[in-house]
Parts: C-alpha cells; structure tokens; sequence
C-alpha cells in the first residue's frame, strides 16, 4: 500500500519561490516594486508642473503619453506597457507588505524585548496604515482624471480642465494634501528601508546616493502638494 506523506508529495521549492517565501526575498521584492513606483511618480510629477505652464502644455503631455513610441507602437501602447509594469507592481508590493506583516506580528516576543519591539513596530505600523490611506488615494484618484466619475465635470482630452474641476473643492484638495503627506512619509521610510534590504547601509558612497533619493522624496511631496494649492487659490485655473 502506498503511504504518501504530505511532506514526501510536496514538490522542493526552488529559485524565484523560495526568494518569495523567504523574508528577505519579500523585501527585495517590496524594495524593487517601490522603485518602480518611485521612478513613475517622478516622471508623473515632471509631468503634472506642465499646468503651471497653461493648458496647451499640460494638455499636449496628456497627448504625448498616448503617441509616444509611433510609429513602432500604436495609440497608447506605451501608456499601457507602462500599466502593465505598474500595476503588477502595486499588487505584488500590497501582497508582500501584508505577509510580512502577518509575519511579523506572528513572530512578535509578548514579554521580552518590548522597547525594540514598540519602537521596530511603529515605524511598519505607519507604513501598513499609511499604505492603506494611498490604496484609497489611488482609487479615488483614478475615478476622478483617468474614469472621470467623481469629477464635477469630466472631459477625457483636456486634462487640465479636469484637474481645475477637481481641485476648486476645499474638501478634495485637503483629501490630496493629506494622501500626498502620506505618500511622501511612504516614500521616506520606503527609501531607508530599501538601502537597509539591499545592504547599501553602509559604504560612504551610498550616504550620496540615500541623501539624493531623500531629497527627491522631499521636492516629490512639495511639487505634489503645490498643484492643488495652486488651483484652489486662483495662481492657476
Ligand atoms: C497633486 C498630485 C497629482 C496630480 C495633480 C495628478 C494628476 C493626474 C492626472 C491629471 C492624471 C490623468 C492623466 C491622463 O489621463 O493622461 C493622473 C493619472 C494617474 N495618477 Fe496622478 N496625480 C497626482 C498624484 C499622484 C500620485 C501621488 C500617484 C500615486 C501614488 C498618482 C498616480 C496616478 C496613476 C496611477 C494614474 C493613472 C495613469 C494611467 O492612466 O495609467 N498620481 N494623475
């Protein structure tokens, strides 16, 4: 009779699956899913200060997006490599971000060691609550200039028209003031811990590198948080 165990039936895990099982594999994969993100909100960013220039530049960056690449790709082909890339992304770096979470309260000491636990603790607590605040920020954001759902009056070709709209309502520009503060707290704790997951903690020259990615975090946040501002006090609209 055979007497297959569950242990003996079980495949080995190999390669990419045990890098996913293991912690550190998920930061890595939290590490390089952030940059991802990091690198499209800063061409995002580049791309929004258009509305300081006017309509016609803000309007003609929305057009570009969808020409970009012709005449070897099509109409917005570019726009959706650049979806499938981000979105896959997002998904893996929330997934992550939950395990690791589970995994870390599941392996949390009740009694021992509780000052290093409070204070290694608050810093993942804020990143998981404030993660959360940007998944909603990121819905809302999407049903307001990419769907046009909850824009008082949507109009798909012209970007700027839509984000005037939106941002002329005190209440949703205090909503993207908050969601841009937590993106950029995300963005900060996210850039320390990616130098410590990847080990660049400690070389003299990464204290270069770390202080760039800082001060990116930084002009990212202010440059985001102007553009609402700007509209709700009539410098542009
Ligand atoms: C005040 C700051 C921001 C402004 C004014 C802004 C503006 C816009 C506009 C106008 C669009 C539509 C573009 C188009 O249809 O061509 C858009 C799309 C988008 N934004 Fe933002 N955005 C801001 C911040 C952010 C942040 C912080 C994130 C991420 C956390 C983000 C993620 C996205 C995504 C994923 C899209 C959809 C792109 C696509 O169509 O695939 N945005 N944003």
């Amino acid at each position: 009779m055979l007497n297959a165990t569950p242990l003996a039936r079980a495949r080995p895990i190999t390669g990419l699956a045990s890098l996913w099982r293991s912690t550190i594999g998920k930061k890595y994969v939290m590490a390089i899913t952030g940059l991802i993100w990091f690198g499209y909100l800063i061409v995002h960013l580049w791309g929004n200060l258009n509305v300081y220039a006017g309509p016609v530049f803000l309007n003609t960056y929305g057009d570009w997006l969808r020409i970009v690449g012709e005449p070897f790709l099509g109409y917005s082909q570019f726009l959706w490599l650049a979806r499938i890339i981000l979105i896959p992304a997002f998904v893996v770096h929330v997934w992550a971000a939950v395990q690791l979470t589970s995994r870390d309260r599941a392996s949390r000491p009740r009694r021992y060691d509780m000052r290093k636990n409070l204070e290694s603790t608050f810093a993942s607590r804020t990143m998981i609550f404030g993660g959360i605040f940007i998944l909603l920020f990121l819905i809302y954001h999407l049903l307001d200039f990419t769907f046009g759902t909850v824009n008082p009056s949507y109009q798909p070709s012209d970007i700027y028209h839509n984000v005037v709209a939106s941002f002329q309502r005190w209440p949703v520009v205090v909503f993207y003031e908050l969601a841009m503060i937590a993106v950029g707290l995300h963005l900060f704790h996210g850039i320390w811990s990616t130098f410590q997951t990847l080990g660049w903690n400690t070389a003299r020259i990464t204290h270069g590198v770390r202080n760039v990615a800082t001060v990116c975090a930084v002009l990212l946040t202010l440059g985001n948080m102007s553009i609402p501002l700007a509209v709700l006090s009539g410098i542009v609209g």
